[in-house]
């Protein structure tokens, strides 16, 4: 049995962008057949919207293409995150930024940008300010078919 990668997806408010992440994650492991090798989770660096659920903009995308994120409300990550996850993914520079603060550093190099897996060193635009949905979509799953492409590159014609 192989060991079950964590992996913990990061925005400022975990409204919009990062709980998109963790729900397109899930809904690709799950079509690939690999949701028992992962442990996929969202949080915000800010205090904001702890408690709230997840943003209409977000759930009207996410919906359209068939994936649920029902029950989903919003957390703020902690220092003891960066010990119960092996991947801590940030949209933007400021979420690591706030995330190298809360984990006082990043001594095992676990803090990435979910872009840095395609190679592109943007941000994902806050859509709570841009209103473009479609543009974070299109962004997010660049970044993350790159990733499973790097943690299962076996899968990738499936
Ligand atoms: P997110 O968007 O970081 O993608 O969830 C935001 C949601 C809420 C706020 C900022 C950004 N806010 O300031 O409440």
């Amino acid at each position: 049995m192989q060991k079950e990668i964590r992996i913990l997806f990061v925005c400022l408010g975990n409204i919009c962008r990062s709980p998109m992440a963790e729900f397109v994650f899930k809904d690709m492991l799950q079509k690939r057949g690999l949701s028992q090798r992962c442990h996929v989770e969202s949080a915000a660096t800010s205090f904001e919207e702890v408690g709230n659920p997840v943003h209409p903009g977000t759930r009207r995308i996410l919906s359209q293409h068939g994936i649920s994120c029902a029950g989903k409300t919003a957390r703020r990550m902690t220092a003891q995150d960066y010990q119960d996850f092996d991947y801590l993914i940030g949209m933007d520079s400021g979420n690591l930024r706030a995330m190298r603060t809360i984990c006082c550093g990043d001594p095992d190099g676990k803090i990435s940008k979910v872009l840095d897996f395609c190679g592109d060193p943007s941000d994902v635009a806050d859509p709570w300010y841009t209103g473009d949905f479609q543009a974070t979509w299109r962004d997010i799953n660049r970044g993350l078919s790159a990733l499973m492409e790097q943690l299962f590159p076996e899968t990738m014609n499936r």
